[in-house]
């Protein structure tokens, strides 16, 4: 990825060009962006990134488009061209599956962390704030057809997949930031004929298939702030894992992290944590929990291996000095509930538990985290704890099928990892999002809302520390 900043902003040795001269620029003409964004990345590195299905015979940069940033142009570099991956193993028989086409390349730039103002083909791009005032929070977006469950969800129906109607409520609130924590992508497998609520829909995991389970809807959002994103279960190697790392991924892009060669998946299944500055004592760090195990790991499996050092990395980001909240958040519910119709509720997911009481017994994480943020449950869960554990919160009821609802009350001896105690639950399984306000000075940390997808306000929790209060317990209607 270039340096926008090395490529000319700072060092003077490109010059502003005229908006005349920007228009006959062909790579830059906007009916060739498909999608235009800008994510955060390790150290809080803006990146801005663009889908694009321009393409030219001299290939590399000339198929991306010019970036201008306070006054100056530069053109972005290629992160990956188009192309059709081969097809590999996938979650499904290879007769439900087929090769990954990307017709579109991706471009990218770093955006200097001074800029003002930036756009790429006639469009503004959202531009990082030092310190964000409001962080929308949704996750677990995508319209799922997967064979393997017989689940086929009415993707052309906004009742039965409101993620579009989520984004434009929640864009409504004009947020600083958004955070994805995981699964952008459930259309794994082709409609039957005889199910009208996705007939034509693309399937696979194409460029086709991440435009209309994600960019599309998600492009209001996309437009009004820049994304952290996290990965998610569905963004594995064997599903839709090509199109994360050619699209979302916050890291360079090489071959060996591309999911295109199983050969890779033991490498490009994991990333290193990275932690995200939010200003005023928080900061967030993303931990890549794809491909988590359900059940424990014995010490010598090599995920096992592999996440015990992640989460070393992750108590050393945590210990960052000045710092009063750190959220985590990984896709993985950790000390939370995942809810079973008819019978009791499946506690957290335990590999991750078993690696983390490796390094911290019973406490589970590292002292310096305040708050866990996860997905993966397609519901809303606010948990404090009577024992010492970070508050914690599920919000991934953001578009895919929806969870039957936790017990209400849940059984008193209900613990979500042993050595963990619940003080309250306030939970419920409508679709909707998550709004992160920062609570005002004196005061430190976050208040967290949850809406439904038409906005109502169902329960307000303040956090304080490591303890989270919601005016309303139990199970909430909408
Ligand atoms: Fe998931």
């Amino acid at each position: 990825m270039a340096l926008f900043a090395a490529i000319g902003i700072l060092s003077g040795c490109v010059h502003p060009r005229p908006h005349a001269q920007q228009a006959q620029d062909a790579a830059s003409a906007a009916a060739n962006i498909q999608a235009a964004w800008v994510e955060i990345g390790a150290n809080g590195q803006a990146i801005a990134r663009v889908v694009t299905q321009w393409d030219t015979a001299q290939g590399g940069d000339a198929a991306c488009p010019l970036l201008h940033v306070d006054g100056s142009s530069a053109r972005m570099s290629l992160r990956v061209a188009a192309g059709t991956m081969p097809l590999r193993p996938t979650a499904s028989a290879a007769v439900d599956s087929k090769p990954s086409a990307f017709p579109v390349s991706v471009c990218e730039a770093s955006l200097p962390t001074n800029a003002h103002q930036a756009d790429v083909a006639g469009r503004p791009l959202p531009l990082p704030k030092a310190e964000p005032q409001r962080i929308l929070v949704l996750a677990d977006t995508g319209c799922r057809m997967k064979k393997a469950d017989n689940v086929y969800q009415a993707c052309n129906d906004l009742a039965a997949w409101p993620f579009a109607t989520i984004v434009a409520t929640a864009a409504g609130f004009e947020p600083d930031l958004v955070l994805h924590v995981g699964d952008y992508h459930y259309r794994e497998n082709p409609c039957p004929s005889d199910i009208a609520g996705c007939r034509n829909s693309p399937w696979g995991y194409g460029w086709d298939t991440w435009q209309a389970d994600f960019f599309t809807p998600a492009a209001r959002l996309l437009s009004k702030a820049p994304w952290i994103v996290v990965r998610g279960n569905h963004e594995e190697c064997k599903r839709a894992g090509q199109g994360w790392f050619r699209l979302l991924d916050p890291h360079p892009y090489a071959e060996t992290r591309s999911c295109n060669n199983p050969v890779n998946d033991e490498q490009a299944n994991y990333s290193e944590p990275y932690a995200v500055a939010l200003g005023g004592g928080s900061q967030l760090i993303v931990f890549d929990s794809a491909k988590a195990h359900k059940t424990a790991l014995e010490p010598g499996d090599a995920q096992f291996q592999i996440y015990q050092k992640q989460f070393q990395s992750v108590a050393a980001l945590a210990a960052k000095p000045g710092i009063s909240t750190t959220i985590f958040t990984n896709h993985h519910q950790i000390l939370a509930f995942s809810p079973i119709a008819g019978t009791q509720m499946v506690p957290g997911t335990q590999s991750l538990q078993s690696v983390m009481r490796s390094l911290n017994g019973q406490a589970y994480y590292p002292q310096g985290i305040q708050v866990a943020l996860h997905a993966h449950v397609h519901s809303f869960q606010a948990i404090n704890f009577a024992s010492d554990h970070p508050a914690t919160i599920v919000s991934g009821n953001g578009g895919d099928n929806i969870e039957v609802a936790l017990p209400d009350p849940l059984p008193t001896d209900a613990a979500p990892a042993p050595g963990t105690v619940i003080d309250k639950v306030a939970h419920h399984n409508s679709f909707g999002f998550m709004l992160m306000e920062r609570r005002a000075a004196p005061a430190s940390g976050w208040t967290f809302k949850a809406y439904t997808a038409a906005g109502k306000l169902l329960t307000t929790c303040v956090q304080n520390d490591r303890t989270l209060s919601c005016d309303k317990t139990g199970f909430i209607a909408p």
